[in-house]
């Protein structure tokens, strides 16, 4: 069945590259049908006694995002049935949220009602949760119908999140709105003395294109449906232009990026370095400090920062420029790549003309890059703000007085390090190979099968695993040196696969118990994008805590150590670039 898919997608593909400029631009609600069919769901269980009981509605609504006409969007409701009120934080005005407040070792029962005119099924991201509960697309519901999820929170105090996991149609219900954080407290972490209530915030971190009449745009044709879904603007909380007025003082942002496929690299527009305090899975150790801070799809980081000293001033939080996250063409088709002359020379001169040549583009409009060579560079550049752009993504401007400060304690919690020698392989890591077919992202040579798991995919339940994520067409020569230099664009094409043509980060999220990094190995200096690219992104990574996504620069190899305790059945790992995950950048863990 999903070949069929895969097939009839990838004619839809050909057929779009071809002919993008007749195709007039859908609106966002068009391209969202999908066949929807019903299905039970879950019902509750009488045995399973719990302590928060939450209804959690997601259906179509209207909400202000920018100045003028309202935008249509798909999002969550929340009501607390049983237990705390607070569990429940509603963003009035937002697609986004409710917020859902949890502690150590609640147990919560989620009604989740689907009034969408599609399938849905939600999964709990970062939550260790059993296999009915974790939002597998097997366990869609159609239209109408009611999915109850059961379960103890068994994470430490951390900032999690819950998103569509919708069998091909993750990408565009989460772009639609659906999204929204899960903070979970313990008592550790409440006696430490961080930032609080007001002084405690998040910062969902999107991008979004709008049309005229402010509807969202989910332009699915052309590069972006292969190289993953990048907008013109950037929302933050689900505003645009986001400012925020803060006190000097110490702050705690929790920050997400809820995007399907923009990468941020943080950074301070006065030049503080920025103070790391936790990863997906929580509290570090003690800060670390970075320069700038990368956030892939699905990420968070919680950082500190010290607004004292900027009192009267506005602080930006804004993202820096980089290279070396998209496909060769792609950076050199925008002018930022710094192989540009040799690609160049290599696709016979085309690469950076608008519509590019016959010879370089329109090989890799039928091959490649989907429909960039129909649409060419020119069409590209308009449509998004290019992946590694400087952007502003909230001012903060200190302008209220505070009495009291919170310093930065210099250490926060402990986690005990999962150790090499107490995994079952520590000789033989369990691959995650990063590969293609055709223009299709696989993973270990594989596209997503519903309930398909292979012998390396399957784990003994309560053990501890070494597996190793890399690249699977390692050494990738732009050149082998014997094509002719002179209008070779043929040739310097035959030259370079097409695997090397697509090589690009992937933002790996592995579902169940967090893992920890044990070791991340650059890429060697001839990887397809070389060391240039990389210099930019290297020093903003964090390896130092609990984590379940993790951003794989080309030619990286990320050695992680993870747990399989508790529960049995099917969870998924996949690629967070959410357009990459549903064309099946997708597979299972079988936990037996
Ligand atoms: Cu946030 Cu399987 O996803
Ligand atoms: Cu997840
Ligand atoms: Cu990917």
């Amino acid at each position: 069945m999903n070949d069929k898919i895969n097939l009839k997608r990838r004619r839809v593909l050909q057929t779009m590259g071809l002919g993008a400029a007749l195709v007039s631009t859908p609106s966002f609600p068009i391209i969202l049908k999908k066949e929807a069919f019903k299905r039970k769901g879950r019902q509750a269980t009488a045995a399973f006694a719990p302590d928060v009981e939450i209804e959690l509605t997601a259906s179509v609504a209207r909400v202000p995002i920018l100045q003028g006409r309202q935008t249509q969007v798909w999002r969550y409701e929340g009501k607390v049935l049983k237990g705390d009120p607070a569990s429940v934080v509603t963003l009035p005005d937002n697609y986004l949220g409710p917020i859902l407040r949890f502690r150590t070792g609640q147990r919560v029962r989620v009604w989740m009602k689907n009034r969408l005119p599609q399938n849905h099924i939600i999964h709990w991201h970062g939550m260790h949760v059993p296999f009915e509960a974790d939002g597998h697309p097997s366990y869609e519901v159609g239209p109408g119908g009611t999915y109850v999820y059961e379960f103890e929170v068994r994470n430490r105090a951390s900032t999690n999140w819950f998103h569509p996991h919708t069998h091909h149609a993750t990408a565009a219900q989460a772009y639609a709105g659906l999204a929204g954080l899960v903070i979970v407290e313990d008592d550790e972490e409440r006696a430490l003395p961080l930032p609080r209530g007001e002084f405690d915030l998040p910062l969902i971190l999107q991008d979004r294109t709008f049309t005229p009449d402010n509807q969202l745009l989910y332009d699915h044709r052309g590069p972006l449906s292969i190289l993953g879904f990048l907008g013109e603007r950037i929302v933050v909380n689900g505003k645009p232009d986001l400012a925020l007025e803060v006190a000097d003082r110490s702050y705690r942002f929790r920050i997400l990026n809820g995007s399907n496929a923009r990468i941020f690299k943080l950074a301070w527009s006065d030049g503080e370095p920025v103070t790391v305090i936790g990863t997906d899975g929580g509290l570090l150790e003690r800060p670390v400090i970075r320069p700038y801070l990368m956030i892939s799809p699905g990420e968070r980081y919680e950082i500190w920062r010290d607004f004292r000293g900027a009192r009267g001033r506005e602080v930006v939080l804004e993202s820096r420029e980089f290279k070396g996250t998209m496909p060769p063409p792609y950076e050199n088709a925008l002018g930022s790549g710094g192989m540009r002359d040799r690609m160049r020379q290599l696709m016979g001169g085309g690469m950076g003309r608008m519509g590019g040549s016959r010879r370089g583009m329109g090989m890799m409009g039928s091959e490649g890059m989907g429909g960039m060579g129909g649409m060419g560079p020119m069409a590209i550049l308009s449509r998004h703000l290019p992946q590694g752009s400087r952007m502003e993504l909230v001012r903060f401007r200190v302008n209220k007085k505070s009495k009291e400060n919170q310093p930065l304690p210099d250490r926060l919690r402990s986690i005990p390090r999962y150790r090499l020698e107490e995994t079952v392989n520590p000789n033989q890591p369990r691959p995650i190979a990063l590969g293609n077919q055709g223009r299709n992202f696989t993973l270990n040579g594989h596209l997503f099968e519903m309930t398909g798991a292979s012998k390396i995919e399957t784990f003994p339940v309560n053990t501890l695993h070494l597996l190793e994520i890399f690249h699977a067409h390692g050494e990738m020569k732009m050149n082998d040196g014997h094509s002719d230099e002179e209008g070779s664009g043929m040739t310097g094409m035959g030259n370079m696969n097409l695997a090397m043509m697509l090589a690009m980060a992937h933002p790996i999220h592995l579902h169940g118990a967090y893992f920890q990094i044990a070791e991340r190995i650059a890429p060697h200096g001839d990887s397809e994008h070389g060391a240039e690219g990389y210099e930019t992104v290297k020093d903003g990574f964090v390896d130092e805590g609990y984590q379940e996504t993790v951003l794989v620069m080309p030619g990286e190899r990320i050695r992680l150590i993870k747990p399989f305790p508790d529960y049995k059945g099917l969870f998924l790992y996949h690629c967070h670039n959410l357009e990459h995950e549903n064309a099946g950048m997708m597979r299972n863990f079988k936990v037996v």
